[in-house]
C-alpha cells in the first residue's frame, strides 16, 4: 500500500518521498527580473521537497503580467537562476522551472514599449491587472499573427535552453490557471478560426508545438505539464472541458513525459474527503496518462495518502502549506502543526514572510541531488 512517503523513482529521478512544492508567484525578483540570493535561500530552505518547483518564470518580456516576477530570456536571469539551482542541489534538492507566458493577463504598464499584451483572440478579461502603480481595468489584448505563434514556440525554446545554462532539473510548462497557453486551449478565450482556433484538434496545437519545442531540448524525462481543466481563476471557462482536456491529455501522453501536473476543482482544504471535491476528469485522467500524475489543490496527509492509495494520482504537490511551512515534508511526516500563513506577504516585500518562517529543527536526510 503506498502512500505519501513511499519512496518513487520516475524518468532519471529516484525520490525519497512523493510531497511537491507547487509553483507559487511571490514577486521578489531583484533588477532586471532576475532571481537573487534571497530567492535562492528561499527555495533552499525547501529543498526536502521531491521536486521543487519554481515559481512562474517569463520565458520572454512580453509573458509577464506581474511586478517582480523572474524571467529566463536574460543572461542576468540565467546567472540569478543559477544562484538558486547551486543552493537547492547543494542541500540535496531537485528544481524544476515552471515556464510562463501569461498572455491577455497583463497590461501596457508591464509590457515593453507599453504596447496591449497579446493573446489567441481580442476578448477583454474581467478583473484587474497588478500592475507597478497598484491594480487596473485588464485591457482588450491583441489577437496573434500565426507567423507570431510560430515564433513564440521558439522562444520557449530558447528559454528551455537557458533553463537547461540555469542547471535546472526539469521544466514545467504552465498550461493552466488562465495563461496563454490555456487561453488557447479552452474555448471562452480563444475564437481564432486558423489552424490554432476552432476544434480542439486546433485549440491544442500551440500548447503541443510549445511542449515538442521544449522536449527538443530537454528529452520527455525532464518535461512536466500543469493544466487546471475546472478552474475558473483568470476569468476562463470552457464549453466542453472534459472533452478538451482527455484530447490534450491523450495527445501528451503520447509524449511520454516525466509527468501531469492536475490542479483541481475548488477548495478541498478543511479536512475533507478528496473524493467529494474531485474533478470530474480525474478518474478517467489515470487510465489516460500512463505516467507520474501529480494532483493539487488543499491536500493534507490523510487526502494525499487515500488519492494515492486508490491509485488515482502518484504524487501530491503543496502551494500555500510549503509557502509557510520550509519543512513541510518533516511536518507531514510526524503529524507536527503548521505555522500560520501571512498572506499580507504573499505576494512581493522581502525576506519577512518570505524567507523567515521557521523549521521545526534537524531536516530530513536530503536525498543526493540528481
Ligand atoms: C502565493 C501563491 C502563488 C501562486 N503562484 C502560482 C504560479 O506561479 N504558478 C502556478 O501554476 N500556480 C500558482 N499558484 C497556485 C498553486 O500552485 C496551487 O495550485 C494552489 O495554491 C492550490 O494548492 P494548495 O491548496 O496546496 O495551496 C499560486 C498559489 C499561491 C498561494
Amino acid at each position: 500500500m503506498a502512500d505519501l512517503f513511499t519512496p518513487l523513482s520516475v524518468g532519471p529521478f529516484d525520490l525519497p518521498h512523493r510531497v511537491v512544492m507547487a509553483p507559487m508567484t511571490r514577486n521578489r525578483a531583484g533588477d532586471g527580473n532576475a532571481p537573487h540570493t534571497l530567492n535562492a535561500t528561499y527555495y533552499q530552505q525547501r529543498s526536502d521537497a521531491a521536486f521543487i518547483i519554481t515559481e512562474a518564470t517569463q520565458i520572454c518580456p512580453e509573458g509577464m503580467g506581474y511586478p517582480g516576477t523572474p524571467g529566463i530570456h536574460s543572461n542576468a536571469q540565467i546567472d540569478g537562476w543559477r544562484e538558486v539551482t547551486d543552493a537547492v542541489h547543494e542541500a540535496g534538492g531537485r528544481i524544476i522551472l515552471q515556464m510562463w507566458h501569461v498572455g491577455r493577463i497583463s497590461h501596457p504598464d508591464l509590457q515593453p514599449d507599453g504596447r496591449d499584451p497579446v493573446a489567441p483572440s481580442a476578448i477583454q478579461p474581467a478583473g484587474e491587472a497588478m500592475t507597478l502603480s497598484g491594480m487596473k481595468p485588464f485591457v482588450t489584448p491583441r489577437a496573434l499573427e500565426a507567423a507570431e505563434i510560430e515564433d513564440l514556440v521558439e522562444q520557449y525554446r530558447v528559454a528551455a535552453k537557458n533553463a537547461d545554462m540555469a542547471g535546472f532539473d526539469g521544466v514545467e510548462v504552465h498550461g493552466a490557471n488562465g495563461y496563454l497557453l490555456d487561453q488557447f486551449t479552452r474555448d471562452s478565450t480563444n475564437a481564432r478560426d486558423d489552424e490554432y482556433g476552432g476544434s480542439v484538434e486546433n485549440r491544442c496545437r500551440f500548447p503541443l508545438a510549445v511542449t515538442d519545442a521544449v522536449v527538443d531540448v530537454w528529452g520527455p524525462e525532464r518535461v512536466g505539464y500543469r493544466i487546471s481543466p475546472f478552474q475558473p481563476y483568470n476569468d476562463i471557462s470552457d464549453s466542453d472541458p472534459v472533452a478538451t482536456f482527455t484530447y490534450l491529455a491523450t495527445e501528451l501522453a503520447k509524449r511520454d513525459l516525466l509527468y501531469l501536473h492536475m490542479v483541481e476543482l475548488g477548495d478541498t482544504r478543511g479536512g475533507g474527503s478528496f473524493q467529494d471535491s474531485r474533478d470530474p476528469l480525474f478518474a478517467d485522467l489515470r487510465n489516460i496518462w500512463p505516467n507520474t500524475l501529480i494532483t493539487n489543490g488543499g491536500y493534507d496527509r490523510a487526502m494525499s495518502d487515500a488519492v494515492i492509495d486508490a491509485g488515482l494520482a502518484d504524487m501530491v504537490a503543496f502551494g500555500a502549506p510549503y509557502l509557510a511551512n520550509p519543512d513541510l515534508p518533516e511536518r507531514l511526516l510526524t503529524g507536527a502543526a503548521y505555522n500560520d500563513q501571512d498572506r499580507a506577504t504573499f505576494y512581493g516585500g522581502a525576506a519577512a514572510g518570505y524567507t523567515d518562517y521557521s523549521a521545526l529543527g534537524p531536516a530530513l536526510d536530503p536525498a543526493p541531488g540528481q
